[in-house]
């Protein structure tokens, strides 16, 4: 089965004064349709070059190699105005502040619409149903109300999910998330995990989910790619790598999870297997679906 996204050797770099920053190294990963793929890293390592690279929404100065498929259409060679068709609509994509991300001037319930509005042609009365429906999907209570306040007016909690409203009221088939909760306090986040999760059943939803906690990552992704210094040292299943972490930087990120304890209690998933990379030379395979850089 052809996987719905497909990154193969991506690589990306910046140019600088001093010459260039190789921000991402011949990455390679695949995420089934309706799976999930968590993207763990430290700060640096390369997460949101990443991500902004399969939508090529990097500066125009970013140097880009290797491909992305996704549902076999070879992203990076898309004309542009294809790849706004894609973006919001086809791929969507949250980010961690969702201030910067709404528009402080206008209604929320107006920014989920513009979004219906941005891909379809529906009537305005079709895209403010919709809109109600997307509210009520991430549980934002009195959405006929809310729909009616200015981001400054929303908890940050309540903003993200206006986000998540946004980011799924056209029904995409992949989710991009980067460090969606990284902001908000704990039992936020915690209730904002627990709604993508749900979102991602009801709807078969396919998601990259960046962060740097992989205790974060463990409850929402059924597979794992360790990201150090703009290349993937570790990746393979959530439970295998919590098992069995071959790589030292893995293991360094298990021992740092804050919150183990809670999340140990929650049955992992299982998952099918990530299918045998063409391009991850530098990767080997230690057991079905697990790899780690060669020479660990
Ligand atoms: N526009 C840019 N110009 C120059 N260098 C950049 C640019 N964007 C990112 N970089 C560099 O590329 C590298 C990877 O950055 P990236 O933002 O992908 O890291 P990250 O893993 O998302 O980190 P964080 O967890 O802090 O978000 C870093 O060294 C960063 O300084
Ligand atoms: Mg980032």
């Amino acid at each position: 089965m052809t996987p719905l996204l497909q990154v193969d050797n991506l690589s990306v770099a910046f140019p600088t004064q001093t010459g260039e920053v190789a921000a991402v190294r011949d990455v390679s990963f695949n995420i089934p349709a309706s799976g999930a793929l968590g993207l763990v890293g430290e700060s640096g390592s390369g997460k949101s070059a990443t991500a902004l690279a399969i939508l090529r929404l990097l500066p125009p100065q970013a140097r880009v190699r290797g491909a992305v498929r996704f549902s076999s259409e070879d992203l990076l060679s898309l004309p542009e105005d294809f790849m706004r068709r894609v973006r919001g609509a086809r791929i969507s994509m949250i980010f961690q502040e969702p201030m910067t991300a709404l528009n402080p001037v206008m209604r929320v319930g107006k920014q989920v619409e513009e979004a219906v509005l941005a891909h379809e042609r529906v009537s305005k009365s079709e895209a403010r149903q919709r809109t109600m429906d997307a509210l009520r999907d991430v549980a934002i209570p009195d959405p006929e109300q809310r729909a009616r306040d200015y981001p400054h007016q929303l908890s940050g909690g309540q903003r993200q999910r206006v986000m998540i409203a946004m980011a799924l009221v056209n029904r995409p088939q992949l989710l991009i998330a980067d460090e969606p909760t990284t902001a908000l306090d704990v039992t936020i986040q915690a209730q904002i995990l627990e709604l993508l999760q749900s979102l991602r059943e009801k709807y078969k939803l396919a998601m990259l989910f960046i962060s740097h906690d992989l205790g974060v990552i463990s409850r929402v992704a059924d597979q794992v790619a360790v990201m150090y210094a703009g290349e993937i040292v570790e990746m393979g299943p959530v439970a295998r790598i919590f098992s069995d972490a071959q790589h030292a930087y893995t293991r360094g990120l298990i021992s740092a999870i804050p919150t183990l304890k809670t999340d140990r209690s929650q049955p992992l998933r299982t998952v099918e297997r990530q299918i045998p990379l063409a391009g991850a030379a530098t990767l080997r395979e230690v057991s079905p679906g697990h790899w780690v850089r060669a020479g660990q």
